[in-house]
């Protein structure tokens, strides 16, 4: 799924003198759900490898929602996760804690030597500016050369301070292991000091009223019934988001959707999130890795109406009319996107 395939040479050398960096495509994979747990958490641990080819991405989170006097129980339990659990076509990640927390420079000198060579990609909250990514990337540089790991671990940023928002281009292309990005909605709210208290999603508060109709004596009736448009109060940060990310060949994601129960508004938020380019969402609950593998999947309908687009272009240039529509370069483009999508997550 990169845009841009990227070898071990793009990242950087090793710190051993002498070694050869290994020539290594990072392999296109799927990753619509990022589905978390807590591996300090034993009923949750227990499930980790029952999941394991039932969903794109399994992530052990260190992070926020895992209590500071339980952070060290759930680093060795994401260890022994790691060391025990073949994780197939899964992908493993975790989510460290943050750059400002006690806890961050253990976690990455623990679980790089101990599982580096599992880990797929690391996952660094409240990213502020490059100098974050650079100062993980070096970290992670210098703990894989002593560990001799030769695959290299990733980076995805979650994007939940107004200072990351500002930074996010710089952010993206800070080191050639920057794999993606997340919203993070509620951290992000609460430094915007935005008046939600929700994990994501919409709010009925955030809306445009259709015009008040006019009345005959004059005037208009504002007082009378109009219809409610809610608005999306993370679209701003996402269309940035994704440009940023498109920019740097680099995926996008929603973050989580806090309301577990409300399946349908997590579905059309998540949509919301496809429909702008990103590749996936995060899970909470099992119920969400439904919604993101459904959601985050090209339908079989827009895939067949893309392949008849390509088809009729012959070459892709020009212009020709199906179905009443102009069709032309920049459309065989947009078909190309959900062909390549849908090979992408058949393959
Ligand atoms: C996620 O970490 C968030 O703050 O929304
Ligand atoms: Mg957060």
């Amino acid at each position: 799924m990169f845009r841009r395939m990227r070898t071990a040479k793009d990242f950087f050398a090793p710190l051993a003198v002498g070694a050869p960096a290994p020539v290594r495509e990072i392999p296109a994979r799927p990753s619509r759900a990022i589905h978390f747990f807590d591996p300090g958490n034993p009923k949750m641990a227990a499930k980790v490898p029952d999941m394991v080819g039932t969903v794109d991405v399994l992530l052990g989170n260190l992070e926020d929602a895992v209590k500071a006097e339980n952070k060290e129980i759930s680093r060795e339990g994401l260890v022994k996760i790691g060391q025990s659990v073949d994780f197939g076509p899964t992908q493993f990640w975790t989510r460290i804690n943050s750059l400002d927390s006690p806890w961050v420079l253990d976690d990455l000198t623990t679980l790089v030597p101990a599982i580096g060579d599992k880990l797929d990609v690391i996952m660094v909250p409240k990213v502020q500016g490059a100098e974050d990514i650079h100062y993980v990337d070096r970290l992670l540089a210098q703990l894989e050369a002593k560990a001799g790991i030769t695959k290299p671990i990733l980076i995805h940023a979650i994007l939940e301070t107004a200072r990351g928002v500002a930074n996010v281009e710089e952010i993206c292309g800070a080191s050639p292991r920057m794999q993606g990005i997340s919203l993070g909605p509620a951290d992000l709210a609460a430094d915007r000091r935005m008046k939600t208290t929700r994990v994501g999603g919409g709010h009925p508060g955030y809306l445009v009223r259709q015009d008040a109709a006019p009345l005959a004596e004059g005037g208009y009736d504002f007082e009378g019934a109009r219809t409610i448009y809610q608005q999306d109060l993370w679209h701003y940060t996402m269309g940035r988001m994704v440009d940023a990310c498109a920019m740097h060949g680099i995926y996008a994601y929603y973050g989580p959707f806090g309301d577990i129960k409300d399946t349908v508004a997590c579905e059309d938020q998540f949509r919301n999130a496809f429909l702008m380019g990103c590749v996936g969402a995060w899970s909470l609950h099992p119920v969400q890795i439904k919604i993101a593998n459904k959601v985050f999947s090209p339908s079989v309908e827009d895939v067949k109406h893309a392949r008849r687009v390509i088809a009729a272009m012959g070459d892709g240039t020009g212009a020709v009319m199906l179905d009443g529509k102009m069709e032309d370069d920049a459309s065989v483009k947009q078909c190309k996107v959900m062909v390549d999508l849908a090979e992408e997550l058949a393959a």
